[in-house]
């Protein structure tokens, strides 16, 4: 299995749903994507994004998602104790601003290459509450041997009223946070409250997957919270990653055709991370 082919099914779907012809959609598709590219060079300058428009969620999940993806697969590819977390039985695994699905789907190829098939529980956890249009059907597109679901949380981590409530998914074997921080950093005298109440409630033993751009402002908060909640860091590093070379471009079809070219290389920090 490679994500674009996934991903392209995603996008046949996200297509459908947005309204005009197809001029128009085209158009205002190659708007989103700039509007993207122009708003993450800004992101520490404090930009917030909105993916509420379905065309910016197209744009998104067409550039970023098989990378982010990507990178997911291979960090817990290289991290013995996330490979030995899916030779359990049940496995719960709460991605933290991880709406468009990436943290999910890399998840996902990683037990396909691994023939490992553990019953899977993904909470996405993340303000942006049309993500979910994306992905509620994601099980009927993949082979029933492999048992997961997916459940949104709709919550936003500078609202303290709307993450409040939700506690059961403290009880995860598995926390991702995949290019979430920098996307919150301009807010972080409000979102820290959020992280601070989720790395102390966290249960021990379970692992934390953080991957961001390579800039010290946002990979050293979260070293900070590591740090201050007890949470041994297993793992980490920065540098270049490229998509591997099983995943075919050619395989998002007319989209490939039609707008400029996904998400190849990534300037990463990562860190692994375990509760003591
Ligand atoms: C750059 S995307 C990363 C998504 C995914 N983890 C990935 O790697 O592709 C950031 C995500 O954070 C979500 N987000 C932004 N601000 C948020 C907030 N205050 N609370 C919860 N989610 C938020 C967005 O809706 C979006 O899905």
């Amino acid at each position: 299995m490679n994500c674009f082919q996934i991903i392209k099914s995603v996008l046949d779907e996200a297509y459908s749903q947005i309204p005009g012809d197809e001029a128009q959609k085209d158009s205002e598709i190659k708007d989103a994507l700039e509007y993207l590219r122009n708003e993450y060079a800004r992101l520490s300058n404090g930009s917030i994004i909105d993916y509420s428009f379905a065309t910016t969620r197209f744009a998104y999940i067409y550039v970023y998602v098989t990378s982010h993806a990507n990178l997911v697969c291979s960090m817990i590819q290289k991290n013995q104790d996330i490979c030995n977390l899916f030779d359990n039985q049940k496995v719960n695994v709460a991605c933290i601003g991880g709406g468009p699905g990436s943290d999910f789907l890399g998840i996902l190829k990683y037990l396909m290459i691994n023939q490992k098939s553990p019953t899977v529980k993904f909470q996405l956890c993340d303000k942006e509450k049309t993500w979910a249009e994306s992905w509620s059907d994601v099980d009927n597109m993949i082979d029933p041997e492999f048992r997961i679901s997916t459940s949104y949380l709709p919550l936003d981590v500078t609202e303290q009223d709307d993450w409040k409530p939700y506690t059961k998914y403290f009880q995860s074997d598995l926390f991702t946070m995949i290019y979430f921080m920098s996307e919150v950093l301009s807010l972080r005298h409000l979102a820290n409250e959020y992280f601070d109440n989720l790395f102390s409630q966290a249960k021990p033993k379970s692992l934390f997957l953080f991957i961001d751009n390579n800039h010290h402002q946002f990979y050293s908060w979260f070293d900070d919270l590591a740090k201050t909640h007890n949470i041994k860091i297993i793992d980490k590093g920065e540098g270049s990653n490229s998509l591997p070379s099983d995943e075919e471009k050619l395989d998002l079809g007319i989209y490939f055709q039609k707008f400029s070219s996904p998400k190849i290389r990534a300037n990463i920090a990562y860190r692994i991370g375990q509760k003591e």
